[in-house]
C-alpha cells in the first residue's frame, strides 16, 4: 500500500492544526463512548480512523495495547508524535486478521464512504472471534443545516457538491442490517440528536471539516463561499451572543464479531 493511495482515500484533506484548534470537541464528546467500549489492560484494540490520536491516548490508558490507523498523512504523523502506534492505512481495506479484542471508531465511519461494507468486512476480519466493535459515526440526518447550506450556495455558484459530498450518514436500521451482513451480532445501537456547541464560528468548522467541498473551489472564491454559508446559517445556528451549535445527529453502537 503506498501513501499516494491513501492519502487519496475520499479526496479528504486534514490540517492538524486547524483539526487540534476546531475539531478538538470531537475526542472531548467520546468519553462516554471509551465507557462503552470499557478497554481492559493486555487487549490489544484498533482505533479505526484514528486522527490525530487524542483518543488513542485515552485507550491506552488503560493498559490496552492499541494500535491507531488513518488515511491522512498529517494526522497519522501528529499522532506518532503523542506515542500513538499510528499507522497509514485504508480502513476500506484493511490486513489485519483475527487479532483484535475490539475495533474503536469515534467520528470517523461516516468519512468511508465509497465502501462502508467493505469497512464493515474489514473490521470484522481483524476481531477475533467474539470481539466488539464499539463506534459512533454520524447518522441520516446529521448536520442537515449545514449541508443542505454548503450544497445551496455551491449549487448557486454552478459547482456539483453531491459529487464531491464526502459524508455518508446511514439511518439506524440501514447500518444494523450492514453490520448483520457483514457477520456481526448487534447488542446495542441508537440513534439521537447531539448539538453541539462549536469553539468558534461556522468558518473554523467548515475550513476544517469542508475541505472536499472547497478543494473543488478556485481558492480565491473560497472565503466568499464560507461568508455565504455562514450568512445563510446565522439565524438557525448562532445565538445572540454569537455562539455556533452544529445540528449534529450521531450512531452508536456495541457489535460483536459471531463466534463460527
Ligand atoms: C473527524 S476525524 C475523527 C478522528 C478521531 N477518531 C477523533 O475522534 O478525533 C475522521 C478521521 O477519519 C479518517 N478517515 C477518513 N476516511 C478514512 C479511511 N478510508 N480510512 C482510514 N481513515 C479514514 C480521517 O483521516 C480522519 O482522521
Amino acid at each position: 500500500m503506498t501513501t499516494l493511495v491513501v492519502a487519496d482515500v475520499a479526496g479528504q484533506s486534514w490540517d492538524a492544526r486547524d483539526y487540534a484548534k476546531n475539531g478538538r470537541f470531537v475526542a472531548d464528546l467520546a468519553e462516554s463512548l471509551v465507557e462503552w467500549l470499557a478497554p481492559q489492560a493486555g487487549e490489544r484494540i484498533l482505533d479505526l480512523g484514528c486522527g490525530d490520536g487524542a483518543l488513542t491516548e485515552k485507550l491506552s490508558a488503560s493498559g490496552a495495547r492499541v494500535v491507531g490507523i488513518d488515511a491522512s498523512v498529517e494526522l497519522v504523523a501528529a499522532a506518532r508524535e503523542r506515542g500513538v502506534d499510528a499507522r497509514l492505512a485504508d480502513a476500506q481495506a484493511l490486513t489485519f486478521a483475527n487479532e483484535f479484542d475490539a475495533v474503536f471508531s469515534n467520528a470517523a465511519l461516516h468519512w468511508m464512504k465509497r465502501d462502508p461494507d467493505g469497512v464493515l468486512l474489514s473490521v470484522a476480519r481483524a476481531l477475533k472471534p467474539g470481539g466488539r466493535f464499539v463506534a459512533e459515526m454520524g447518522a441520516a440526518g446529521n448536520i442537515a443545516a449545514i449541508r443542505g447550506a454548503i450544497h445551496d450556495a455551491m449549487a448557486r455558484r454552478g459547482y456539483d457538491a453531491a459529487q464531491a459530498d464526502p459524508w455518508f450518514f446511514p439511518t439506524l436500521a440501514d447500518y444494523r442490517r450492514r453490520l448483520q451482513a457483514a457477520g456481526f451480532d448487534v447488542v446495542a445501537i441508537e440513534s439521537f440528536p447531539r448539538p453541539t456547541l462549536l469553539p468558534g464560528d461556522i468558518s473554523g468548522w467548515l475550513r476544517t471539516f469542508a475541505q472536499a467541498f472547497l478543494a473543488i473551489v478556485p481558492e480565491g472564491e473560497r472565503a466568499a463561499l464560507i461568508a455565504e454559508v455562514q450568512g445563510s446559517l446565522h439565524e438557525r445556528l448562532a445565538n445572540t451572543v454569537g455562539q455556533w451549535t452544529a445540528d449534529y445527529v450521531r450512531l452508536r453502537f456495541v457489535a460483536v464479531k459471531k463466534a463460527r
